[in-house]
């Protein structure tokens, strides 16, 4: 069912940096330079206010409370409020600062995403799994933002407050400096260490986690055929596995969790006892004052949470930088269908298609075969053969869903490679085969959205292909809200919906494939002359398996393994006794016999 192996290789080996990419990602930060300066230059300010806390403190020590003093204690309490106020109120002010900076990047880096995926063309969609298309512009993008607000801004924040610290403790007392020092290559090493074994297992959670929404996607989508053929029991098992996996990557994840903790109390412990133990000593031998000693204590605690964070700043920057990757390949990834560079312009359209020496392969072996055809403005041809012969293939080339892989489709004697894609799509109306109905109202789903067509148009169109006799029975009528999908409409209720959809558009072209096979006989006989009316003024090329709606075309094409097989009037091909005969005698004989009853 799911492909998770093709998940999983989403997630490519790690860089740990990557110059390029990280370029790249800074361009996107140009437009609001302004925030990003304002945040760096805030941190240097943030680093000053922690710092001058315990120093406070030690002054407090020595000047008043070891030799009793209370005269000038109250402006130090005072000094050391304001001091915690303000670090506390810039703090706030950068962290906000940061995070619009962080979610004002990934807005525009959403937005050409998206941008973007629009515009590929349909056989990347077809190789690509919708899932991993999601998680480009949700979880990567996310992880984006997370390195801006708590990545790389607040890793040089990190950087300046370690160094201030140290600085200042060396200034202060260098010897009782390098003994706390001492304790710092243990907790690197340690920290490193733990976080390495971290790193793997965060890595799995995300694989896992992309695997079970993969997993859980595809069986929502899939969820009539799992009921009616009873596979919910084995598709428990399935996601029991992957549910599973995840669950023992978490509680790792956990044990790791717990484990740094504890490693980093433990560490920050042994280096206050060894500052007791020494300064201790040192301050009884009278070389140091009290004071000095306790600032260092606090100086030890303000140290040791940036450094702790270290390695956490890094696993983010890190999964960001496999993030970009991903993003920036996906911007990377030009449509394979384009438009051409110098797009010819035609005034008007009268609708004469050829196909000449068309072939064509989806990759593997000729779908269509050195195809060659001529539809006349006007006229009305339809395209029969069995199932897999190569009709919606042929329509997808025409409206250039693909291109040809050999040979040339023309339009009004133009090459359709050479011509703007807006102008032919707007000529070429279909309604294929697996048309698609979106959530929004009636109204929307006929108009599409598209300007120059209002109520009046949609009704008029509606009410042609008699789509409107089951809109006016609808609670809103044109303002009736549809379903995701159409959930709420029935079968041929969807097909005559995108039949006015085509008609309220208005193409040049008409492309019809199955687009009654779902709409009952009766409706069928019904709306034939709407779909008449559809025909008129316009090039049609009809694809259908049932006769009624193409027995009075003006010229049939057999196709056969993407190939001409014959060609004429339904009288004339019926007279040959050929393949459209044997299709006639297999397809529409009943049809025949229950239509003529
Ligand atoms: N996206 C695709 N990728 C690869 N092969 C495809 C794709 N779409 C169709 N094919 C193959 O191309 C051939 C022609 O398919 P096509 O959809 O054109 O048939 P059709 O004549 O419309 O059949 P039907 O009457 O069942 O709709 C088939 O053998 C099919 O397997
Ligand atoms: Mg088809």
């Amino acid at each position: 069912m799911v492909r998770l192996s093709k998940i999983a290789t989403d997630e490519k080996a790690e860089k740990i940096y990557d110059a390029r990419l990280m370029k790249r990602f800074l361009r996107y930060t140009l437009p609001y330079k302004g925030l990003l300066f304002l945040s760096l230059s805030l941190l240097p300010a943030i680093s000053l206010l922690a710092l001058v806390q315990p120093y406070i403190i030690k002054v407090a020590v020595d000047n008043n409370m070891v030799p009793r003093v209370t005269e000038g204690m109250g402006l130090l309490v005072l000094f050391f409020t304001m001091a915690v106020v303000t670090e506390v109120l810039i703090r706030m002010f950068h962290y906000y600062v940061v995070q619009s900076l962080g979610q004002k990047v990934v807005y525009s880096i959403r937005k050409e995403l998206f941008n973007h995926i629009q515009k590929l063309s349909l056989s990347y969609f077809e190789k690509t799994p919708v899932g991993s298309l999601l998680n480009r512009v949700t979880n990567d993008v996310e992880s984006l933002s997370e390195m801006v607000s708590s990545g790389v801004v607040s890793l040089m924040g990190d950087i300046i407050t370690i160094v201030g610290i140290a600085a200042v403790m060396i200034i202060l007392n260098l010897k009782l400096a390098l003994v706390s020092f001492s304790i710092l290559p243990l907790l690197l090493v340690g920290t490193l260490l733990i976080r390495k074994g971290m790193r793997k297992v965060y890595r799995e959670i995300r694989i896992k986690l992309a695997e079970i929404s993969a997993f859980i996607q595809e069986n929502v989508a899939g969820i009539k055929v799992i009921q009616l053929y009873l596979r919910e029991k084995k598709n428990e098992e399935n996601f029991q596995k992957i549910n599973g996996a995840y669950f023992k990557a978490t509680l790792r994840a956990n044990f790791f969790d717990a484990f740094l903790f504890s490693f980093v109390e433990i560490a920050g412990a042994f280096a206050v006892a060894l500052i007791l133990w020494y300064g201790g000593m040192k301050e009884m031998e009278g070389a140091m004052t009290f004071g000095v000693l306790v600032a260092f204590i606090e100086y030890l605690n303000k140290i040791f949470v940036p450094i702790k964070d270290l390695s956490a700043k890094f696993s983010v920057i890190q999964a960001a930088m496999a993030a970009m990757e991903r993003i920036f390949s996906l911007i990377d990834t030009e449509p394979d269908i384009k438009e051409p560079s110098a797009p010819l312009m035609m005034k008007e359209i009268s609708g004469k298609i050829e196909f000449n020496n068309v072939s064509f392969s989806y990759g593997r072996g000729k779908v269509i075969n050195n195809l060659s055809f001529c539809v006349d403005a006007g006229e009305k041809v339809a395209l029969v053969g069995a199932t897999g012969a190569g009709k919606s293939t042929i329509i997808k080339l025409l409206s250039r869903m693909y291109d040809v892989t050999e040979g040339n489709v023309l339009v009004d004697g133009m090459d359709i490679k050479k011509m703007s894609l807006g102008q032919l799509r707007k000529n070429v109306g279909m309604v294929p085969q697996d048309f698609f109905i979106f959530s929004g109202t009636i109204f929307d789903n006929i108009s599409l959205g598209r300007e120059e067509i209002d109520l009046n148009n949609v009704k008029v169109a509606a009410e042609k292909v008699m789509a409107s006799r089951f809109i006016e029975k609808m609670p809103r009528r044109y303002y009736s809200e549809i379903k995701e999908k159409g959930v709420n409409l029935s079968m041929g209720q969807k097909q005559l919906l995108s039949l006015a959809r085509v008609m309220a558009h208005d193409p040049k072209i008409l492309v019809l494939d199955e687009a009654t096979s779902s709409i009952d006989v009766a409706t069928e006989l019904y709306i034939q002359k709407g779909i008449r009316t559809l025909f008129e003024d316009r090039t049609s090329i009809i694809i259908a398996h049932r006769l009624s709606t193409i027995k009075d075309v003006d010229r049939i094409i057999v196709l056969h393994k993407g190939e001409i097989r014959e060609e004429g009037r339904h009288n004339e091909l019926l007279e040959k006794k050929g393949l459209y005969y044997r299709l006639y005698q297999l397809q529409y004989q009943d049809q025949e016999s229950f239509n003529a009853a």
